[in-house]
């Protein structure tokens, strides 16, 4: 549950910056269709790019939440580095190059999201689409606030701030949940899925399921 509230205001800041690059590109541009192709471009480009690269990455990764506190504090600081510098370059087409390193680690937020709630690979299906579901809750509510009150409420470079405080709240959250869950295993875990998915220790496997191929044995003291 922890898991998908972080999953949720993280969609929603994450299209806070898009609708605010659509305006600020927009104001350079002076046509908003053409900033808006812009921005989804690059939003699109940068997200399958992360999706891609980190997500055939995150099985491997031992501390799914401290990556993906890493990722959030990443997106805080390069989308607020893009901010700064598209209105220092005050060129359009550059924006399309400022708004990638954001994207790129959006993109690799939910395989790590997935990795952390997963610890059985027939969870996969029902979990994924739990957390893409949530993610995409959080990017309708980040849109309407982006879209009608931010802006009005803190100004755009306000705006901007209040998303990466955000994904630095998120980053907390994540690390604070790691710790707990590292520090209390269920009683009902299998050591094969404390292994494999909590301790990262992949060469323990589920192979046969029945006690005769030896894919699962562990070997204690020696
Ligand atoms: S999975 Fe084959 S023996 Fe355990």
């Amino acid at each position: 549950m922890a898991v998908l509230l972080l999953v949720f205001v993280s969609g929603a800041a994450a299209l806070v910056y898009e609708v605010l690059w659509v305006r600020e590109l927009g104001l350079l541009l002076g046509n908003t269709a053409h900033a808006s192709a812009m921005t989804l471009a690059a939003f699109f480009l940068g997200v399958s790019a992360g999706s891609w690269f980190i997500g055939t990455r995150a099985d491997r990764v031992r501390r799914p939440l401290i990556a993906y506190a890493a990722l959030e504090i990443g997106i805080a600081v390069t989308a607020v580095a893009g901010f700064v510098g598209l209105r220092a370059v005050q060129n359009g087409p550059a924006g399309f190059v400022f708004l990638l390193p954001p994207t790129i680690l959006m993109g690799g937020t939910l395989p790590v999201a997935i990795r952390c709630l997963v610890s059985d690979a027939t969870m996969l299906g029902r979990t994924g689409s739990r957390v893409h579901g949530v993610n995409t809750l959080g990017a309708a509510a980040g849109a309407w606030l982006a879209g009608f009150h931010l802006p009005v409420w803190f100004g755009v470079a306000g705006s901007v701030c209040a998303a990466a405080g955000a994904n630095a709240l998120v980053a907390v959250f994540a690390i604070v949940t790691q710790r707990a869950a590292s520090s209390a295993v269920e009683p009902s875990a299998l050591l094969l899925d404390v292994l494999r998915y909590e301790a990262g220790l992949t060469g323990t496997k589920r192979g046969c399921d029945m006690g005769t191929c030896g894919c699962c044995a562990v070997r204690i003291d020696g």
